[in-house]
């Protein structure tokens, strides 16, 4: 494709390129954006939007290929090329894709990935991590059984998120638990730590040892059910989107932390961004009497749904398998379990490392 003509204004530069489409750009957006106010490397802009002064387009020509603007009253010459100026004026995609939403048709093609293969081969990993980025979750085999070898499954793509648990938390029965995590009692669907700002972004489990019978791990798309709640129950969904509850942990003299926050966040445009979801950690709602009653009817909802098998896949993790999930996505439960040995390692991460890490892994093909 190519330049066709140009017009301009004082404040608007006009370009129609051969395939008939014509762009507007602003003439401060340009000037804002002249590839010499960045920095040769890693592309940092070098000056900020009060230093620019007032001025206009004075002139503009073009060729084929690029579009040069004369700026007043600076006297700046700056060509904009014709690829970089058809990139703008689409539909800005977001910097991570749309998520797959998924229910319990997943179950019958559950795939642990061999944990070795991933850390040479850096197509394999990467189409792993784009699973877990897509679908909100990933599963892996043959990782050693080592304590602390989740480390070695953080270290494909980010960092430990440390937080008062420490660097990693042992899930097994403990004496005295602060959390029914260390019993061998049903886990009902849950997200972790919906009291901390923010939430940590991904959870992985690593199974050491499981001699237990049941412990059976379950996992629930919420996004999934937040499309659902959406179309089924708006006003469910209104609720539970702007009216805000109380998370806490406490531990007394230590440890006393706390959100307040709708239970589906939303983000700009209007998409789920992040499910809370935890009947150990929630507080007393105190909402107004007008409102309460029906944001019972919405918990209520939301609860049914997550807990629906529609919309759960299940599965039991055995010594050297894990599991990595988003968890402000997908929720985690687990069945109780005998008495029998049963350990795993589990840990927190960020995803904006994850996403890096995919993006990093595409360019190098
Ligand atoms: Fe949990």
């Amino acid at each position: 494709m190519a330049i066709s003509t140009v017009d301009h204004d004082q404040q608007w530069l006009d370009v129609r390129f051969s395939d008939g489409t014509v762009s507007r750009f602003l003439g401060s957006w340009l000037r804002d954006n002249i590839g010499a106010g960045r920095h040769i490397s890693g592309g940092q802009r070098t000056f900020d939007i009060n230093s620019l002064p007032a001025m206009t387009i004075a002139d503009a020509r073009h060729d084929h290929r690029a579009v040069t603007v004369s700026f007043a009253p600076e006297g700046l010459d700056e060509t904009f090329d014709e690829d970089w100026l058809r990139s703008f004026g689409r539909e800005s995609p977001d910097v991570v894709p749309a998520p797959t939403l998924w229910g319990a048709e997943l179950q019958g093609s559950l795939h642990f990935e061999d944990f070795p293969s991933l850390v040479d081969d850096s197509k394999r990993l990467a189409a792993w991590l784009t699973h877990v980025r897509d679908h909100g979750f990933g599963l892996l085999e043959n990782v050693p059984t080592e304590p602390e070898s989740i480390f070695t499954v953080v270290d494909l793509f980010g960092y430990v998120r440390e937080t008062n648990y420490g660097r990693l938390f042992d899930v097994r029965v403990e004496p005295d638990p602060a959390n029914l995590a260390f019993t061998s009692l049903r886990i009902g669907m849950h997200t972790d730590n919906p009291y901390r700002d923010p939430v940590p972004g991904l959870q992985l489990l690593h199974c050491l040892i499981n001699d237990s019978d049941g412990g059976e791990n379950q996992l629930c798309d919420g996004f999934a059910v937040a499309d659902r709640i959406r179309r089924d129950h708006p006003d469910a969904f209104e609720l539970l989107t702007t009216q805000r509850v109380r998370f806490r942990f406490l531990e007394e003299g230590s440890t006393d932390l706390q959100s307040y926050v709708p239970l589906i966040d939303l983000d700009a445009a209007g998409n789920a961004r992040g499910l809370r979801y935890n009947s150990r950690s929630i507080q007393a709602f105190d909402m107004p009497a007008d409102v309460i009653a029906g944001y019972y009817d919405a918990y209520r909802i939301l609860g049914e749904a997550l807990h629906d098998p529609e919309g759960l896949i299940e599965f039991r993790l055995e010594p050297g398998q894990l599991m990595v999930f988003d968890n402000q996505r997908v929720l985690h439960g687990r069945s109780a379990y005998n008495e029998g040995r049963r350990h795993l390692q589990g840990c927190y991460a960020d995803k904006d490392s994850l996403h890096s890490r995919i993006r990093t892994l595409e360019a190098q093909g």
